[in-house]
């Protein structure tokens, strides 16, 4: 589509929806003695806590309004899951087939996806046609990562942070092999497009405790600042967020399943010339209902 805005002319680009940490599956039935090691905690969490925060009623809810703006891609940053077993890939693979196929959900996985050492090869059995393509070791979280998927004048770079924690860690890290191979993606040298990056762990320090943190996330603040990819979407601390570190937004965007605050944020990115005309919407549950709550527009300049 082409319309004529003030003295330049316009044309459309992208919808992007951006949601994240749907944690959809249920571990009905399984009991703590049913699960091992770290899983056991994992467990007790979602028994005690993570049920009663997580509504698959609310996450459908969301998913309908979501199709309803008809996004051009859905982009999901992980946490589909709570501790990574097979069957709990299996539902999140019937959902992400609910969702859209693999051209528009564009993913990155969490740390409760890759939670322990058998849950990458049970989430590529089950949604393997959602992640890249795994060139070298299978057993690297990193293979294939960080992706590049490009549609129009939009690119995508996925990375991978989930790598498997000890008990009681939730931290992430894209190590130092990734994180060369995301230099040269996001090198704005490379091309003209709109960039966007994906990542399930915060992207800066100190937006969460250690414990929780991006290992290097002080050398992927680094990168960020010389590379200036025009926005972040990121997930894992399910609160609604905004950060902007040079011409770089950076968005957090609340759990998707989240029983009092499900969020999603609708991006719609026009072509203009120069760059490109920027809007994003919040839309949060309220009052049982999904409404918009923030919204703002602004200007992103060729990097
Ligand atoms: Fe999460
Ligand atoms: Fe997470």
């Amino acid at each position: 589509m082409v319309h004529k805005a003030g003295q330049s002319i316009i044309v459309s680009l992208m919808r992007l929806i951006h949601i994240t940490d749907p944690h959809l599956s249920t571990l009905d039935g399984l009991g703590f003695l049913g699960v091992r090691g770290k899983r056991r905690s994992g467990y007790l969490s979602w028994y005690k806590n993570r049920r009663f925060a997580h509504r698959r009623e609310i996450l459908d809810q969301l998913t309908e309004s979501v199709a309803r703006h008809d996004p051009d891609r859905i982009l999901l940053t992980g946490d589909l899951v709570h501790i990574g077993l097979e069957r709990e890939m299996k539902e999140a693979a019937a959902w992400l087939r609910t969702l859209g196929s693999p051209g528009k959900v564009i993913l990155v996985p969490g740390n409760h996806d890759n939670y322990a050492t058998d849950s990458l090869e049970s989430m590529y059995r089950q949604w393997g046609d959602y992640l890249p393509q795994r060139n070298g070791d299978a057993h690297d979280y990193t293979a294939g990562f960080p992706f590049e998927h490009r549609a129009g004048s939009l690119k995508i770079t996925g990375v991978n942070t989930s790598c498997v924690t000890r008990i009681f860690s939730a931290a992430g890290e894209l190590g130092q092999s990734q994180r060369g191979r995301l230099l040269i993606s996001l090198d704005p040298g490379q091309d003209d497009h709109f960039h966007c990056l994906l990542i399930h762990h915060p992207p800066l320090p100190g937006i969460i405790y250690r414990r929780k943190a991006l290992r290097d996330a002080g050398e992927l603040g680094d990168i960020i600042r010389r590379t200036k990819p025009h926005l972040v979407l990121y997930g894992h601390i399910h609160c609604n967020r905004e950060d902007h570190l040079t011409d770089t937004r950076i968005y957090c965007t609340a759990s998707a399943s989240d029983a009092e605050n499900a969020s999603y944020r609708i991006f719609d990115i026009e072509q203009a010339d120069p760059g490109w005309h920027c809007r994003m919407r919040l839309v949060a549950l309220q009052d049982r209902q999904f409404k918009t709550v923030a919204e703002e527009s602004w200007q992103a300049t060729v990097s």
